[in-house]
């Protein structure tokens, strides 16, 4: 016998981004603020006086994408329990990146799921970490494979966070900006480029802007089976690069600045990019330090490598390019690797 189940596919979760100054919050159930030493330090004592709750815990775990794991959560969840949190309790994840992944893969999983909130302090988690409900951690097989789609309440973007944002983190940010622009958004990359990304109106159009393109995607396509893969534009060369590298030597947006200079050389090669358009999008990520060279050592090892990824499918690499100019995107899982490998030799030095 069977029994089917045919539940109605449901449209992905409605919810507000707000970006401006932190505005009161009053929530009617017990809370917990999950962050680290570094934010709270910074920041925590402005935000506690924000919010109001029927109880509010401050739960820290250590800072560090080292921490991103499994443990974490774990104590995270000890944490729930031990004080007495329930079904209705929400949590709320004020920090970067790694806070806001654990902290929604803890509420994914908490008594089932339960609520949360991502109030993002850094560049990074601002224009994108924060938006999309990817939450998750790390394992020793690799990083985020294990974690949930889960979407938040509600994102407060509040951009005065980022004064305090060391500058190469701030850059790191500015790449997945300059990622954006290049897939979706020719006007938006030539705003990137005539304006000072540091002064404050431009902050908000950069962060306003990010968060639309990529709210339009995860609208399309929640669960990553399409169009939103192309925001892993210039990523899977950077996952190599932070794996051959140890994790330590570059930042996540910075190894994706240099994959994304590599995939336009590989696009000009494909004739998917002009030589002038590839210029200018190195010429910006320079503009903000972030490195645009890396030397490749063993272009067959670098090739084989992108076989770890978890976006490699089928025994098929699927390179993800501009798509014939600035602005547009193409996915191609037909590329010559000859001419891959020829393309990563030039980055030998
Ligand atoms: P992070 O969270 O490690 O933050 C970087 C550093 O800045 C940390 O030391 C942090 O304590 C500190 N910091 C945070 N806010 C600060 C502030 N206002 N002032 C001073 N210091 C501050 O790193 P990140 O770049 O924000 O995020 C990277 C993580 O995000 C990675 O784990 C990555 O996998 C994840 N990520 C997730 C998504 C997603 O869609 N969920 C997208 C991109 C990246
Ligand atoms: N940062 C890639 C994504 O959210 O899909």
């Amino acid at each position: 016998m069977i029994v089917p189940i045919e539940p109605v596919p449901a449209p992905p979760k409605r919810y507000d981004i707000i970006i401006d100054t932190l505005p009161p919050l009053r929530f009617e159930v017990p809370v917990a603020i999950v962050t680290n030493p570094t934010v709270a330090r910074l920041h925590l004592k402005r935000v506690l006086e924000r919010i109001e709750a029927s109880k509010v815990e401050v739960f820290e775990v250590p800072d560090g994408e080292e921490y991103k794991t499994i443990d974490t959560v774990l104590s995270i969840l000890d944490r729930l329990f031990a004080a007495r949190f329930d079904r209705s309790s929400l949590l709320i994840a004020l920090g970067g990146g790694v806070i806001g992944d654990m902290t929604g893969f803890a509420a994914s999983i908490y008594q089932r799921g339960i609520g949360f909130v991502q109030i993002p302090t850094t560049l990074l988690a601002q224009v994108d970490a924060s938006v999309g409900g990817k939450t998750g951690v790390n394992t020793r097989w690799g990083k985020n494979l294990i974690g949930a789609f889960y979407q938040p309440e509600a994102v407060y973007i509040d951009p005065d966070f980022l004064s305090t944002l060391p500058k190469r983190e701030y850059a790191a940010g500015i790449a997945e900006v300059i990622k954006m622009a290049v897939m979706f958004d020719r006007e938006f990359f030539d705003f990137l480029e005539g304006h000072d990304l540091f002064e404050r109106s431009s902050v908000v159009r950069m962060i306003a802007r990010s968060v639309e393109l990529k709210a339009e995607v995860v609208n399309q396509d929640e669960k990553e089976r399409g169009l939103r893969a192309v925001l892993n534009y210039g990523h899977t060369f950077a996952h190599v690069i932070e794996n051959e590298t140890g994790y330590g030597r570059y930042l996540h947006g910075e190894a994706v600045a240099i994959g994304m200079v590599m995939a336009n050389e590989l696009a000009v090669e494909l004739g998917l990019l002009g030589r002038a358009e590839a210029d200018r999008i190195r010429a910006l990520l320079e503009r903000y330090g972030l490195p645009v060279r890396y030397r490749v050592e063993d272009p067959e090892a670098f090739y084989e490598h992108f076989f770890l990824d978890k976006k490699t499918a089928g025994g098929k690499v699927k390179f993800i390019l501009p798509g014939g100019s600035i602005g547009t995107h193409t996915m191609r899982d037909d590329v010559d690797p000859d001419l891959v490998r020829r393309v990563l030799a030039r980055f030998g030095g």
